[in-house]
């Protein structure tokens, strides 16, 4: 079973993708991740994220092992991580050095353990569009970005980081902006995705409804 869930930023995914990860016992792939690695390892090279030839050498060199292990840098949930990789993954060319092996996991999916998985759960921007179209499920999770802000807002101040809601709601614009206008693969539903807003919705109300289309098939 693979299923997708697709959004902007602080939509909700990754907590949503983690929970059915869980009940359906399916492998989970946060693609935004490779796209964090790759535009961290650009900066910790001195390279501007938006420097095609440097970051399509990092993006050709990605591996899993490697992208797990720049997850571990202080920096690599940052607003300054976040928007080094929404601005590495507006490069086409990026994009293509990344597809394969986002597809591939589908082929073969792993738990971190190592043990095979039945299935998928992928949480992105372009999981249901390009990533895997042929997907059983497919959501779209969205929220307002004032909600979304707010949330991305909470988490930092949780972490210390010293940002106004202000500078986070603009930053929020800036990324969603980047992310639906950039020529390959912009951010948006795929014609069969459900789209839930959750600006209103707490995270078990959207769990279940996600469980309830689910179970429903
Ligand atoms: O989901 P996350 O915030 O970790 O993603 C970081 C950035 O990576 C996003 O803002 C987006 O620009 C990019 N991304 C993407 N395609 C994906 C996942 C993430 O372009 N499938």
């Amino acid at each position: 079973m693979i299923v997708t869930i697709d959004g902007p930023a602080a939509a909700g995914k990754g907590t949503l993708a983690a929970k059915i990860s869980q009940k359906y016992d399916l492998a989970y792939f946060d693609t935004g991740m490779i796209y964090r690695a790759v535009g961290l390892k650009a900066i910790l090279e001195n390279q501007s994220p938006e420097n095609e030839t440097a970051a399509l050498k990092i993006a050709q060199n990605m591996t899993f092992p490697l992208m797990m292990e720049m997850s571990k840098h202080p920096d690599f949930r940052s607003a300054s991580g976040g928007s080094a990789a929404s601005k590495v993954s507006a490069i086409p060319s990026v994009r293509q050095a990344l597809l394969q092996m986002q597809r591939d996991f589908a082929k073969s999916p792993r738990f971190p353990d190592g043990r095979s998985a039945k299935g998928v759960v992928y949480d992105g921007r372009d999981a249901g569009t390009v990533i895997c179209p042929q997907a059983d499920f497919k959501f779209f999770i969205t929220a307002t970005p004032e909600v979304r802000a707010m949330r991305r807002f909470k988490e930092y101040q949780q972490k210390g980081l010293a940002l106004s809601y202000e500078e986070v709601l603009s930053q929020t614009k800036e990324r969603d902006a980047r992310d639906s206008s950039r020529s390959s693969a912009p951010m948006k539903p795929a014609e069969d995705a459900v789209i839930i807003d959750t600006s209103t919705l707490s995270v078990d109300e959207v769990y279940q409804k996600v469980c309830e289309i689910i179970d429903s098939k």
